[in-house]
């Protein structure tokens, strides 16, 4: 079976919990391309966790890391990229992505995040008194930025990894 040649990036954005790279990296398998993702990048090249960066270099410094990380990603190969929560929220990160690939949002609602990251402890962003109402006010906050994504794809509650993928990959 001949396959058409990637020319741009795959670019998951969308909250924690969203399934950007479980999905993303099913995706990448399918596709033959590589993958990538932000996160670990930043984590690897610092090496320290990304709680260890929030908590001793602060956020800003965090924020930093991952557009120099997600430029670098993103003049390379083409292949599927799965970055942070936040990433998409910066108008500079927004015109690097656009600029070299398609974005798709894992639109995904708030009881099924919840539910996936309240398990790990490993979101420096949550470590608040109240963590549900914390994601809560970021999904409201950040939804109508994330909503100017390329392509929106539904996450569903019950679809496996491989479900998601076959749906994605359809809606592409
Ligand atoms: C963040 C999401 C995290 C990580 C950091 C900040 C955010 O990535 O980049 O903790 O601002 O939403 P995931 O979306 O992969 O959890």
């Amino acid at each position: 079976k001949r396959r058409r040649k990637m020319k741009r990036h795959i670019v998951m954005i969308g909250m924690m919990g969203a399934g950007k790279t479980a999905i993303g990296s099913e995706l990448a398998r399918r596709l033959h391309v590589p993958f990538t993702d932000s996160d670990a990048e930043i984590e690897s090249a610092a090496a320290m966790s990304i709680s260890e960066i929030f908590a001793r270099d602060g956020e800003a410094f965090f924020r930093d890391r991952e557009t120099q990380v997600l430029s670098r990603i993103l003049k390379g190969p083409p292949g599927v990229v799965s970055t942070g929560g936040g990433a998409w929220m910066q108008a500079g990160n927004r015109e690097l992505i656009r600029a070299h690939g398609l974005s798709v949002w894992l639109n995904c609602d708030l009881e099924t995040l919840w539910h996936r990251v309240r398990q790990r402890s490993t979101r420096p962003l949550l470590k608040t008194a109240d963590p549900k109402g914390t994601l809560a006010r970021l999904l409201e906050q950040r939804a109508p930025v994330y909503a100017g994504a390329d392509v929106t794809f539904e996450a569903r509650a019950d679809d496996s990894i491989e479900a998601a993928a076959t749906r994605l990959i359809d809606q592409l």
